[in-house]
């Protein structure tokens, strides 16, 4: 993967105090090794435990056993091994749900939007995909008990927003915001929210690799794409392209996977729609990006425009929630409930 010559973005200029000292990483590997694991990106023991041995021999001169021995190491540190169905569940408890700032909307997803997975939010142009974005950059910065994923409403958390559009507007952050005015410092929430615009598709990708790098010492808990696939499209024409796109979606989705699973981060990602010419009942829309993106998101939300403001969500593929839905409502202040 080249690295594209552009100006840097804000985020990226944000991210980049980097210093290798800081960082939690193996305590009795040789500062050396630690030195290497951390420029190729590796800079937590996280990050090296759930690493495949391809990705760290090709960070930096590891041999294969090396890299074997190292991944072993931080998982043996990290205690993974298999586990039973009830610790399962108990770690599932250290999940947390983030709300939409719609009730009917949270009862549709179970409660809201889950931490450590990712959700993928489809629709038509003008459906809501980056209303809701912007409103979940507000709605995360509430403290837990109010629906957001500040812990005891103390730490702040930070958003990232990867905008490939250029639809990022922080004034419908604050006229979103301004309803939770007894919650929230706007100013303050405005600095947690980081905007990183993205060029093209091998840029997009090293945004979430700095990501990977940053996100315990900023305390990453939201990741936005908006959208996922516009880059690969325009970059990949024509059926003989099909197989490479596929294959590099397929490596950025399993990068987001393992950030939303080992930084128990809530990753959106919105997409837009095609229509299948060859549907004769039912609805002929379907997310674009195919298989691999359906295989590869936790929970899939399709949303319909309905009359005015209104909207309809619903459900898709989840392997814990029915197939249902709900209306709600675009309106000035941001996402409502429809009475
Ligand atoms: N300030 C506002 N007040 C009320 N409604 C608004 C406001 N800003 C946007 N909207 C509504 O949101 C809709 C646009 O939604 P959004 O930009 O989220 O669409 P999208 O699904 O992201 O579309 P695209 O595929 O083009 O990116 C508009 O139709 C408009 O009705
Ligand atoms: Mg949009």
């Amino acid at each position: 993967m080249h690295k594209p010559d552009i100006i840097p973005s804000q985020l990226e200029k944000d991210l980049s105090y980097s210093d290798p000292d800081r960082l939690p990483l193996l305590s009795n590997i040789n500062p050396l090794l630690s030195k290497k694991l951390f420029d190729g990106g590796f800079t937590t023991i996280e990050a090296v435990a759930s690493a495949s041995i391809r990705e760290l021999t090709s960070c930096g001169n590891f041999q294969e056993n090396m890299a074997l021995k190292l991944i072993e190491m931080a998982q043996k540190s990290l205690g993974i091994d298999f586990k039973s169905a009830d610790k399962v569940l108990e770690s599932r408890r250290s999940m947390m749900r983030l709300s939409t700032g719609v009730d009917a909307l949270d009862d549709l997803l179970g409660g809201g939007i889950e931490t450590g997975s990712v959700t993928e939010v489809y629709g038509e142009y003008g459906t809501g995909k980056t209303q809701i974005a912007h409103q979940l950059c507000v709605t995360s910065h509430l403290p837990c008990e109010r629906g957001g994923i500040t812990k005891d409403g103390k730490e702040a958390i930070t958003c990232i927003y990867i905008d490939t559009e250029g639809s990022f507007r922080p004034e419908r952050i604050v006229s979103m915001a301004n309803q939770y005015s007894d919650d929230l410092n706007i100013k303050s929430i405005l600095k947690h929210i980081l905007h990183g615009r993205a060029y093209n598709s091998d840029h997009q990708m090293i945004l979430t690799e700095r990501i990977m790098r940053e996100a315990p010492l900023r305390n990453v808990k939201l990741l936005i794409i908006d959208s996922l696939i516009t880059h690969f499209r325009a970059e990949y024409v024509g059926r003989e392209t099909l197989a490479s796109r596929q294959q590099k979606l397929n490596q950025h989705l399993h990068s987001l996977l393992r950030l939303a699973e080992i930084y128990n981060l809530a990753i959106i990602l919105t997409n837009q729609v095609q229509t299948a010419p060859d549907t004769f009942f039912g609805d002929p829309t379907t997310p674009v990006g195919g298989h691999i993106l359906a295989h590869s998101t936790h929970t899939r939300i399709y949303l319909r425009k309905s009359k005015g403001e209104r909207r309809i969500a619903r459900i898709i593929d989840s392997p814990m929630l029915p197939e249902n839905e709900v209306v709600f409502a675009i309106t000035t202040n941001g996402l409502k409930d429809v009475f």
